[in-house]
């Protein structure tokens, strides 16, 4: 039997030759809880993601926009499985997640305690919120725990038209009607600061993100990617002809890149305490769909038990 030293030392070779650490392999306690903590944060997200966007699926302003949110919104709850799915190889219960999550004890991504106000916001939230998701979830492709890898890589395939549908409705209405275009730079002005925040705290104020790089759980840090992100929008905007609220953007050339405004990190901590716009209404929304689907996972377990006993018993 290896000892202690002997098991870390070839876990830490995994990571430095960057192969996976898969479900089986041992891993330091630590690892395995904050991996725990960051996947079912992120598949919290993705379920609580699905309300924001659901409340516009009866009011698409096509059939066919319609169609592609209802698609959208699907794929969002399938994300959230197949994040659960990997936070349960780390041996957590999903029933206790969720438990976690409706109790209000876990964290989901701020961004999704913002109301949706008009049909512009949902352009917005596809080509913003979705875009800095792609941006975060392709990093964590390259996470070192196998099953979150392989789920990203999943994700990403489908976060990349959610990313297009969003921008595909602000190109609608910025060269739209003008007050399609005010409608849009409307949604610009609510949506903007609060996507900066999903990507976390900035590197100074996180507690997490240096043990998750010396881990290679990220591969980049919050503000590594809040900067890529800033760099990538700017120039989408300005193809819609909108502007970006921040009167501090400005092109660096030293550094290849913009300089901006921070967020108001006063804001987003408050919101992460649950006193964001929608926080109640969220939770409220999600523990009601809990309750609602209770007769399908009974039916589904009894269905699968009675399945198992006439295994056993052929
Ligand atoms: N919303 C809520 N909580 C946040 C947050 C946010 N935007 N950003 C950070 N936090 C929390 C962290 O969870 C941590 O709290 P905890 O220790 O109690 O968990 C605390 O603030 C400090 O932040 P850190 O930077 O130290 O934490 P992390 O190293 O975990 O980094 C993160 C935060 C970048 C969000 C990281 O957890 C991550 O990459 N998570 C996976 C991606 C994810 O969850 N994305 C959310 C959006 S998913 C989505 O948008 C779906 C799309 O389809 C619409």
């Amino acid at each position: 039997m290896n000892n202690v030293a002997d098991l870390e030392k070839n876990f830490d070779s995994k990571l430095e030759k960057n192969d996976f650490v898969e479900p089986k392999d041992w891993m330091p306690e630590n690892y395995r809880k904050h991996l725990i903590r960051q996947i079912s944060q992120h598949a919290h997200s993705e379920i609580i993601g699905m309300l924001p966007e659901g409340n516009w699926i009866s009011r698409a302003p096509s059939l066919r926009a319609k169609m592609v949110l209802l698609a959208k919104v699907q794929d969002e709850g399938g994300h959230g499985l197949y994040l659960y799915t990997a936070a349960e190889t780390l041996g957590a219960s999903r029933d206790e997640l969720l438990d976690a999550l409706h109790t209000g004890k876990a964290k989901y991504s701020s961004i999704f305690n913002y109301p949706t106000l008009t049909w512009a916001d949902i352009g917005a939230v596809g080509w913003l919120v979705d875009g800095a998701a792609i941006m975060n979830q392709v990093m964590l492709q390259r996470t070192s725990y196998g099953p979150y890898s392989r789920a990203m890589i999943r994700i990403c395939k489908e976060e990349s038209f959610h990313q297009r549908q969003g921008y595909e409705i602000m190109c609608h209405l910025s060269f739209g009607t003008e007050a399609q275009k005010e409608m849009a730079q409307d949604a610009l002005n609510r949506w903007w600061f609060p996507t900066m925040m999903m990507f976390g705290p900035p590197d100074k104020d996180s507690p997490n993100s240096g043990q998750a790089i010396k881990w290679r759980i990220k591969r980049e840090t919050n503000d590594e990617l809040r900067q890529k992100f800033v760099d990538r929008t700017v120039e989408q905007a300005e193809f819609l002809g909108l502007t970006i609220p921040d009167k501090n953007l400005k092109w660096n050339e030293a550094k290849k890149g913009y300089d901006f405004s921070e967020p108001n990190w006063e804001e987003f901590y408050n919101v992460i305490k649950g006193n964001g716009p929608c926080n109640k209404e969220r939770l409220e929304a999600r523990n009601k769909a809990h309750a609602d689907g209770a007769w399908v996972r009974e039916a589904a377990m009894a269905y699968a038990e009675k399945k198992k006993e006439n295994i056993l018993a052929a």
